[in-house]
């Protein structure tokens, strides 16, 4: 192999390459780490970019340097720290034992390595072959605080994709406590930049949100504890020019669940950084002497055709390097009972539920929320893994048993990470919820949070978990989480430790995750946080699906899933069909739109299947078995967005595989108007020179048609109509 990462002993300069895309930064004068460069490969470096000497005042020079055009304030770092001049965003804090928070890493060296090592105790991309990806690390010293920061990168051969991330090694004999470590600083040379977020809410999440960066700061954080639905941990920034189809992205999503922040920043000479890494906010890390702390990955990606290339290389790498589960495996189709029977059932209420299923071709059971302890309702019994005799008078595996010989797998909801005052795990050890001394704790849905970061407290669950997993009956889990932390204080720790807590948990979370799913492999694990709230590339290292949002409504799912699908592929996203008037939104939509949205995710339905009429249940077996037919390619086919609901009263979608021999397309026209504008289709990334037949019309139409020329949509008398369009190809037509 040609190495993919070079090292200019004379200028200094690294150079990550492949063919796709160019990484290059150099070692500046005063062991600095200056930037150059993130973009399109470039086939050599000539030093057409060494960054000018220009002396700007109030902008300070190192007094070991003292050239007056060289700033720390204006040079594009590699890694930002504070104290020394660079008054932009740091990614470093360190309390030394003087009070200081100054550092001042330099460079002491670098190695570079096949492959990509795992990260310690943290989900991360992977590499399975040494030779598809390199790993440079470059070392930093800062000599008088005695600290050891090393930068790693990581390029793999055939994607548009680098992942840093760092760790700090405290080599001197006191203690320093990391106020804030990032895994990453990126600059930006001065230019006009946009900014693309995925905010939101509970039942509202991922809507798309796209601003121009001005002057300023700008944090998308989360201090939840989670990811959460409220600002998601990936984002881009794009030219302003940049579409779905054309221009540059800069595509950001970090490995991990926790606190997050991504903060970008425009500089006085219109230089734009972005840092991203943990919140530093209500964080606090003490490092001993000896030890060391690494900090979760960032997935960088870089398209200059558009956003659609950005989440296509994003959908690429997830479902084939960071998903170890169930990996390229299709998903069983399920009904799920929660919007169906919410905590009012019993095994014989549920039993025609499953008889029915089995009629119409689904897969699977799901047994959601109520079936364990006492739970009637959400006051109580989390924590209590054990079936509730009232619902299952004969065990839950008799239940199991039952959906089994049905032909049907069988899975279950749990929600291990909350514990309620009314259960029996509560009443034995109230001490195990996060709480902090003398203060009563916030109540969210009627919960409290288990302290993850205590052994014995994911032991107690663990135990739990593995007498229900270890009778094999299991073939699913759903893994909820239904509040956000507060009352982050743990009973374990010395009062100066407490700013480690939140992510403590998240450590002894992923602690939890790797051993369950190493240990129970072959069960589809699909992770959930009240819908959508932990949508992120940490938790699909373990779970390699994710209930999308708690919102089934299919006009509200367009968005939804619009906006997730920017970062996420179409394998993790999870979606149901639902009864009406939604239960959410109130809203009446068709069935058949419903099905198209759902059948546009990995399908699922949610209802209750003995009440639909037989016009109805002959569309969800129809729907059953055409998505049988198209779940390979819906799963893990190529997909990109041809129309955005964000931007109209429309949106659309496409997906094709890979010899491009076959093309799905659904098309959504959200509201009817008097006077409707006829609406044009056309798509996207086609061979052009194929020739196709529609396999529901039988007609045939050029890949060069399909792309350019379109076709009108037949406007409709009524709201939310949907349609779907399957194209083959045909071997030998008439392309002309
Ligand atoms: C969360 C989930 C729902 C359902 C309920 C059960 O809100 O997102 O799908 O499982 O919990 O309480």
């Amino acid at each position: 192999m040609t190495g993919l990462i070079q090292f200019d002993e004379k200028t200094g300069v690294f150079h990550l390459h492949n063919q796709q895309i160019s990484y290059l930064f150099a070692v500046e004068e005063g062991g600095l780490l200056g930037h150059i460069y993130f973009g399109h490969r470039l086939k050599d470096y000539h030093g057409g970019r060494a960054y000018p000497r220009i002396d700007r005042g109030f902008s300070g020079n190192l007094t070991d340097i003292s050239e007056r055009g060289y700033s720390p304030d204006t040079l594009l770092r590699e890694y930002s720290e504070t104290g020394f001049g660079d008054y932009r965003l740091p990614a470093i804090l360190i309390k030394q034992e003087n009070g200081s928070q100054a550092t001042r890493f330099t460079y002491e060296g670098y190695r570079i390595d096949k492959g990509k090592p795992k990260l310690e105790g943290l989900p991360a991309t992977y590499a399975l072959e040494e030779d598809e990806a390199e790993t440079l690390t470059v070392v930093l010293v800062d000599a008088v605080a005695k600290l050891k920061l090393s930068l790693f990168y990581t390029i793999y051969r055939d994607r548009a994709v680098i992942t840093r991330s760092c760790r700090l090694e405290n080599h001197s004999d006191v203690p320093v406590f990391i106020d804030k470590l990032a895994s990453m600083t990126l600059d930006f040379t001065a230019q006009p930049l946009e900014l693309i977020s995925l905010p939101g809410a509970h039942v509202n999440e991922r809507q798309l949100t796209r601003e121009t960066i001005r002057y300023g700061q700008k944090r998308l954080v989360s201090r939840r504890g989670t990811t959460s639905h409220q600002m998601n941990n990936a984002a881009a920034l794009v030219s302003p020019q940049t579409n779905e189809f054309f221009g540059e992205a800069y595509g950001f999503a970090l490995v991990y669940s926790g606190n997050h922040a991504i903060e970008i920043e425009r500089d006085q000479i219109d230089q734009t950084r972005v840092v991203i890494g943990i919140n530093e906010e209500q964080f606090s890390w003490q490092l001993s002497p000896k030890e060391s702390f690494q900090t979760p990955e960032v997935v960088m990606v870089y398209s200059d055709k558009g956003l659609n290339a950005m989440s296509q290389t994003y959908h690429d790498l997830v479902n084939e390097r960071l998903v170890r589960s169930y990996k390229h495996q299709t998903r069983p189709i399920l009904v799920n009972n929660w919007e169906a029977t919410y905590f009012d059932f019993t095994e014989d209420t549920l039993r025609p539920i499953v008889d029915e299923a089995q009629q119409l071709g689904i897969e699977m059971f799901v047994l959601d929320d109520g079936w364990f302890g006492c739970r009637d309702d959400d006051t109580t019994s989390l924590g209590d893994w054990f079936v509730d005799k009232k619902k299952f008078p004969n065990g839950l595996s008799h239940f199991a048993e039952y959906v089994h010989s049905k032909g049907l797998q069988f899975g279950l909801w749990v929600e291990p990470e909350m514990i309620s005052v009314d259960s029996e795990l509560y009443r034995n050890h109230p001490d195990y919820r996060l709480e902090v001394p003398n203060r009563s704790p916030l109540l969210g849905r009627q919960q409290f949070v288990l302290d993850l970061g205590r052994k014995e407290v994911r032991q107690a669950v663990i135990e739990q978990l593995e007498s229900l997993l270890d009778q094999g009956f299991i073939d699913y889990i759903k893994w909820d989480m239904n509040r956000h932390l507060s009352d982050v204080y743990s009973a374990r720790l010395d009062g100066q430790c407490q700013g480690e807590v939140f992510h403590r948990y998240t450590l002894g979370l992923y602690e939890m995750l790797e051993y369950l799913t190493s240990k129970y492999p072959d069960v589809l694990w699909e992770g959930c946080s009240g819908g959508g709230g932990r949508f992120d590339f940490g938790f699909a290292y373990y779970m390699p699906q994710s209930w999308t949002s708690d919102n089934t409504d299919a006009i509200a799912r367009l968005g939804i899933q619009y906006g997730t699908s920017l970062f996420y592929p179409i394998s993790t996203i999870t979606s149901h069909v639902s009864a009406t008037p939604n239960h959410q939104t109130g809203r009446l939509t068709p069935f058949a739109t419903r099905g198209d949205v759902a059948m546009s995710g990995v399908l699922g339905y949610e209802l209750d299947l003995t009440k639909l009429t037989t016009a109805e249940k002959n569309l969800v077996k129809e729907q059953v078995e055409d998505y049988k037919s198209i779940r390979h390619l819906v799963q893990f086919g190529r997909f990109s967005r041809l129309m955005s609901p964000f931007e109209d009263n429309r949106a659309a979608w496409m997906f094709t595989n890979a010899d491009k021999s076959e093309i799905l397309v659904f098309t959504f026209m959200i509201l009817n108007h008097a006077q409707q504008p006829i609406p044009l289709v056309t798509l996207n990334g086609l061979n052009t020179d194929k020739c196709y037949q529609n396999v529901e019309t039988k007609e045939i139409i050029t890949g060069s048609e399909l792309e350019y020329l379109g076709w009108y949509e037949a406007l409709s008398d009524k709201d939310f109509v949907s349609h779907r369009y399957h194209f083959k190809e045909v071997k030998g037509g008439d392309s002309r």
